[in-house]
């Protein structure tokens, strides 16, 4: 699975999944377009890593759901690194609360964050992918897109979307361009911590055949397979490494 010449954006690629398929693209021979949300220590200190593993990178802060900040961004890259051939579109936000207290504001939130952003960035490297006649959107959506979670509804409402997104991308960009999601199940980053979620979610989230959270790497090298010529059948697909969380 190398991935010699190629330059693949991943958005939120400061911590977590995004770190780890950072490591893992680079690793295979890409450069790396690291963007994160001001987290410029965070960023520059995965570049450095990078840079010391022999791989190439970029930093390049943007609110992926901010149109503007998404057209500033491109703008950068087009003067500073090689065109984008892959994408992979991983920024994303999650909160849990009861469908009853939940706010306009909390749903107009999370769906700006967790697909409004998916539209904007595949509609900021389309152009360039069909100027070059080929190209790579992964998206990374969740198993709660596909099995949905009491608590979690702008969530998984959000990741559905992003799923809905992704087959008709591949739909309306065939043949040249592949458009797959990736649906990971209960992965160990700060997501999935006793900050951001209540003892029972984490208990729920651990009641799957395999009884562990993914390592970020374990969903990192299925990005890396989505990028390479290995998958080259693949379009419009959703991956699952979720341990058994769902079986479609
Ligand atoms: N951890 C899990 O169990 C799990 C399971 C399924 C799917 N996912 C998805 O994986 C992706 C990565 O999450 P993670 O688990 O690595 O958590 P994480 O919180 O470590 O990573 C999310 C990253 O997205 C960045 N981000 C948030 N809003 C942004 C914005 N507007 N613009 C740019 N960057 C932004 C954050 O700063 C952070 O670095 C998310 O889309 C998440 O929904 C995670």
């Amino acid at each position: 699975m190398r991935l010699e010449g190629r330059t693949i954006l991943i958005t939120g690629a400061a911590t977590g999944i995004g770190r780890a398929t950072a490591l893992a693209m680079a690793d295979a021979g890409a450069g790396v377009v690291i963007n994160h949300l001001a987290q410029e220590d965070l960023a520059l200190a995965l570049l450095d890593e990078i840079t010391l593993r022999g791989g190439r990178a970029w930093t390049i802060g943007a609110d992926v759901s901010n149109a503007q900040e998404v057209s500033q961004m491109m703008k950068h890259l087009a003067n500073t690194c090689p065109a984008i051939d892959t994408l992979v579109h991983n920024a994303g936000i999650i909160q849990e609360k009861p469908f009853l207290d939940t706010t306009e504001a909390d749903w107009d939130r999370m769906l700006a964050i967790d697909l409004k952003s998916a539209f904007l960035m595949a509609r900021a490297v389309l152009p360039g992918m069909l100027a070059k006649g080929r190209g790579n959107l992964i998206n990374i959506a969740s198993d709660l897109g596909i099995i949905g979670r009491a608590h979690f509804a702008p969530y998984c409402s959000a990741k559905a979307g992003v799923i809905g997104l992704t087959k008709s991308l591949a739909l309306e960009f065939a043949p040249h361009i592949r458009v797959n999601a990736i649906a990971p199940g209960p992965v160990a980053t700060a997501m999935l911590s006793p900050e951001s979620m209540s003892a029972q979610t984490l208990a729920l989230e651990l009641d799957i055949p395999q009884r562990r959270f993914a390592h970020p790497n374990e969903i990192a090298s299925t990005a890396v397979f989505l990028a390479s010529e290995l998958s080259g059948f693949y379009t419009g697909q959703v991956l699952g490494p979720n341990g058994g969380s769902v079986m479609p």
